[in-house]
């Protein structure tokens, strides 16, 4: 309750820092991932985006990063055309993907360096920033050692560290408790409130209720590329006349493994040995 109205506090002035307008994704012509997908998510709000595997969750979070081009619509992210703006985009985002693309050939200290670079920060404030986030994500023993030796759950850790270094806006997280245990994810939780507290924006996906419930003040529930409910856990529950967030989920969400679609282009990891 009080992380509701903390949250409330800093939705400063209500102004819409992601707008999402009709947005469309058709992969190679014709998985429709995402359908025609409108929503706004407010300044400093914490923003929960939900469902099934494959209805399309981040296809949208990709479309809203700029790593997957769009069909159709429009997204803006404090009111930059993500397409068409996205230098602009870049600096206020900070983006944790569902699957960790860390280069494992370099240590946690060395990413950071050239991450920092790469956002044109001056040496002082990378090193500032770098020195923060591995004592926050308690990381600082392993800093100097190779990604590679990392456990999932330090990956994890690195992997939101190297999101916030350069003091985004606004951070995009896709399932980023996935694979941690209970102590590392309430430590994420407690540190995803904190900023959301001194006033970043989050837009998280999970596959966790609970997590939603803990730490969303919105939600959207996905299925099958169309947003199909929209509020707080607790009016959600009203809503359809449950108890709990979940069983809201399995209500407005339809889920037949018969139809799920296969990434049309991935390539056969055996291709060579194959011969094919
Ligand atoms: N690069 C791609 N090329 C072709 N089809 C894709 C691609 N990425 C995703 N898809 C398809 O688009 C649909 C939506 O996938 P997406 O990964 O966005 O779902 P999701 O909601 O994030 O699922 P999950 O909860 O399993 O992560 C699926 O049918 C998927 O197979
Ligand atoms: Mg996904």
């Amino acid at each position: 309750m009080k992380n509701n109205m903390d949250q409330k506090m800093n939705e400063k002035n209500g102004r819409n820092i992601i707008e999402v307008t009709n947005l469309t994704k058709i992969y190679n012509g014709k998985v429709k991932a995402v359908d025609n997908v409108s929503f706004a998510v407010k300044e400093g709000e914490f923003f929960g985006f939900l469902g099934p595997n494959g209805a399309g969750k981040t296809t949208t979070i990709n479309m809203l990063a700029n790593l997957v081009k769009k069909t159709a619509g429009s997204a803006k992210i404090d009111g930059f055309e993500v397409a068409r703006q996205s230098d602009e985009v870049y600096k206020r985002i900070g983006f944790a993907m569902q699957e960790v693309g860390l280069d494992e050939t370099a240590t946690a200290r060395e990413m950071m360096q050239l991450h920092g670079r790469l956002y044109h920060m001056p040496p002082s404030e990378i090193k500032a920033q770098m020195h923060k986030l591995l004592k926050l994500m308690e990381l600082e023993r392993v800093a100097d050692k190779y990604v590679s030796a990392y456990s999932g759950g330090m990956k994890r850790r690195f992997d939101l560290a190297l999101s916030l270094l350069h003091k985004p806006k606004i951070l995009f997280l896709d399932e980023p408790t996935t694979g941690l245990d209970p102590h590392a994810r309430r430590m994420i939780w407690n540190h995803l409130k904190q900023l959301n507290k001194e006033g970043m924006t989050i837009f998280l996906t999970t596959h966790f209720m609970d997590e939603a419930e803990e730490l969303c003040r919105r939600i959207a529930i996905m299925d099958k590329g169309k947003i199909v409910a929209e509020g707080s856990a607790s009016s959600l529950a009203k809503k359809y006349r449950v108890k709990s967030l979940e069983e809201v989920f399995l209500k407005v969400t339809g889920h037949s493994f018969q139809e799920e679609e296969l990434n049309a282009n991935s390539t056969d990891p055996y291709a060579r040995i194959r011969g094919v």
